[in-house]
């Protein structure tokens, strides 16, 4: 790993950076890129102008490491209001959660209670509530509650990393229950005993991973596979491959995060392909976005410093 990478890693976690960045004016302006605004009317505008560009969304309320109940119930009733207006609004836009936004690290039965009130809600429309995976030390109680809430509905989907050494056999105990699985290849800062450290490592698991998936989609084991990545080369290998197997590549959908590859989004949807966007909004962005920083440090410090030159507000 870049030492630029692993210092923004390190960054995404400190308490006073954490405290401090959000006030600091060109760090929210550089914010825009990845992000619509704020609040959830910008999300929905956003997802609005998607739709009118033929491409699903994903909505995510950032937050994490939630203090007491009280704010794991607030996030929970946040995302019921955001599945309200996408319902009165008519948009094709589904929720990616965070369990330890939902209450996982004060009680993990809070945490599975909560989020079986948005898949219960999400059932309704057919639509399905999605885990992001946090840092390794939260897997095995976010695949607790995951299967736990899988068993009573099958509309809740599961972001698994392929640069964790345990992934493998974490998705053949969940194929019995026929899961919906976003494959991506991790965003925190992992000790090797934990994870994969090397580029090609991490892209060959991913690979393994997808192709494991897509015969799953074909023997109807899993129930959605949507590789959630910007790497095209790789996008491209695991379309090779289900070819390969004459899985339709119309059966899975590739997952991207609003900011990222743009052009490439509307060229896919604009070829019927599935895709689908992850927007992001809310306040506590800080530690979600220095790991956006961390994905291509060079090309995004450039971009926060172009935003230190422009005119102040
Ligand atoms: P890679 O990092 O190789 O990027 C390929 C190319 O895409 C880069 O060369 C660059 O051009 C562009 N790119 C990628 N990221 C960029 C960035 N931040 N800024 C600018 N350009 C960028 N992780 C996790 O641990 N838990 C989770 O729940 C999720 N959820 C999730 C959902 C979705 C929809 C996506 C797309 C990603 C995630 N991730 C995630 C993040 C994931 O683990 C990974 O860190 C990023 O997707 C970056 O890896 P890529 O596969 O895009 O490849």
């Amino acid at each position: 790993m870049g030492i630029a990478r692993s210092t923004l890693l390190w960054a995404s976690t400190n308490p006073t950076l954490r405290r401090m960045a959000p006030h600091v004016w060109f760090v929210k302006r550089a914010l825009r890129r990845f992000m619509p605004g704020e609040t959830l009317e910008d999300g929905l505008e956003a997802a609005a102008t998607f739709r009118g560009l033929g491409i699903p969304t994903l909505f995510t309320h950032l937050g994490e490491n939630v203090a007491d109940e009280r704010e794991a119930i607030e996030a929970t009733d946040e995302y019921l209001r955001a599945i309200d207006r996408v319902e009165e609004l008519g948009l094709d836009t589904e929720m990616s959660v965070k369990l330890t936004h939902l209450g996982l690290e004060l009680d993990l039965d809070l945490a599975a209670e909560n989020y079986l009130r948005l898949v219960r809600r999400a059932a309704e429309r057919d639509d399905t509530v999605w885990i992001d995976m946090e840092s390794s030390e939260y897997v095995t109680p976010t695949l607790d509650v995951y299967s736990r809430t899988l068993k009573a509905s099958p509309n809740a989907g599961l972001c698994l990393q392929a640069y964790l050494h345990r992934t493998r056999a974490d998705l053949e105990e969940l194929l019995p229950l026929r899961p919906s699985i976003r494959m991506v290849k991790g965003a925190y800062r992992e000790p090797p005993e934990a994870a994969m450290q090397e580029r090609d490592q991490i892209d060959e698991a991913f690979l393994g991973l997808s192709v494991r998936l897509l015969k799953g989609v074909q023997d109807g084991k899993v129930r959605r596979f949507a590789p959630g990545s910007h790497d095209l080369r790789l996008l491209g290998r695991v379309a090779t491959a289900s070819r390969d197997l004459g899985v339709s590549l119309k059966d899975w959908e590739t997952q991207m995060l609003y900011g990222i590859r743009h052009q490439d989004q509307l060229e896919l949807a604009g070829r019927g392909y599935p895709v689908r966007t992850l927007i992001s909004y809310g306040p506590a962005w800080y530690p979600w976005y220095v790991r956006r920083l961390a994905e291509k440090p060079g090309e995004n410090i450039a971009y926060v410093l172009r935003n230190v030159f422009a005119k102040a507000p």
